[in-house]
């Protein structure tokens, strides 16, 4: 883990409510695909998590979702305004086991961790399924960035407004090596319950500190209580437990 003082770049609304807001400085502490940073804004005791979008040289990118009071006061930060960021945390996710066609699917605010990793798998050669489920058509974002990779891109919405009518569960396709997760917890379960391979998962729990003091963001797992901050937000799928 690692403060930096970083400048802010851009920030760009792309969606409903969306932004994408572009980070410059020191961000060597980011190392892999779905870490995620912790963000001190003016006037807010707790940091905010934000999963790292992409990262290159001094650049990161991050994609967040105005859903309340801290991302609300994202959306006013400026160029050239300077942010407290903590960079590297959270385990991120594994590309050993991907196999040569991993399937990578993304609900909302779930998809921007998987698009740094589709990266570094199409960098591998790998022939990459990315699969991003909205609500709504006005919600969607992302479509264009995995088609430049070179992914097999399919976008689902619930109602039907942009893509495949359904959730990302409805849009598997028949054969893949492996899987990467991040979304809602209820498309997670569905995720579960529906994939055919071993794969990834990352979890978007609410947290305090972020860092692995505070014990706010602790989940059961097959091996006992796990961090989310800190020995995840990525979790195998052979060590997760579903609570009732
Ligand atoms: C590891 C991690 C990575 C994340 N990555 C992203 C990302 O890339 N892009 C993004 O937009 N958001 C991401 N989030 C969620 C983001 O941190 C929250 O939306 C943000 O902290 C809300 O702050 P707020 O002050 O605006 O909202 P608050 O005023 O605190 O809450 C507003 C509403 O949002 C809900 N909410 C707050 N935090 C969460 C959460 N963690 N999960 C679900 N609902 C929440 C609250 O229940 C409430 O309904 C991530 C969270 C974690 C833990
Ligand atoms: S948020 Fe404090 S231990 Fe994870």
């Amino acid at each position: 883990m690692k403060e930096c003082l970083l400048t802010v770049a851009e920030n760009t609304a792309i969606a409903r409510d969306v932004y994408r807001m572009t980070l410059r400085g020191d961000v060597s502490g980011v190392t892999r695909p779905g870490q995620f940073v912790n963000l001190k804004l003016d006037g807010f005791f707790l940091r905010r998590p934000i999963s790292v979008f992409d990262r290159e040289g001094d650049t990161l990118k991050l994609i967040y979702k105005a859903v309340g009071q801290g991302t609300g006061a994202m959306t006013g930060l400026r160029e050239g305004d300077s942010l407290s960021v903590l960079t590297g945390l959270g385990n991120g996710y594994r590309l050993e086991p991907a196999g040569d066609a991993p399937l990578l699917l993304g609900g909302g605010v779930g998809v921007p961790p998987l698009y740094w990793l589709a990266r570094q798998l199409r960098a591998q050669g790998k022939r990459v399924t990315a699969v991003l489920g909205f609500n709504t058509g006005a919600d969607m974002f992302g479509e264009v960035d995995f088609q430049a990779l070179g992914c097999e891109t399919v976008v689902t919405t619930a109602d039907g407004s942009y893509g495949r009518k359904g959730f990302v569960t409805d849009a598997l396709p028949e054969a893949y090596s492996y899987f990467y997760t991040c979304g809602p917890e209820p498309m997670l379960r569905a995720v579960f319950a529906r994939t055919v391979t071993e794969g990834q998962f990352s979890f978007e729990e609410r947290m305090g500190c972020g860092f692995g003091a505070c014990m706010g963001c602790s989940r059961k797992t097959v091996t006992g209580y796990k961090r989310i901050c800190r020995e995840g937000p990525v979790l195998e799928k052979g060590e997760i437990l579903w609570e009732a």
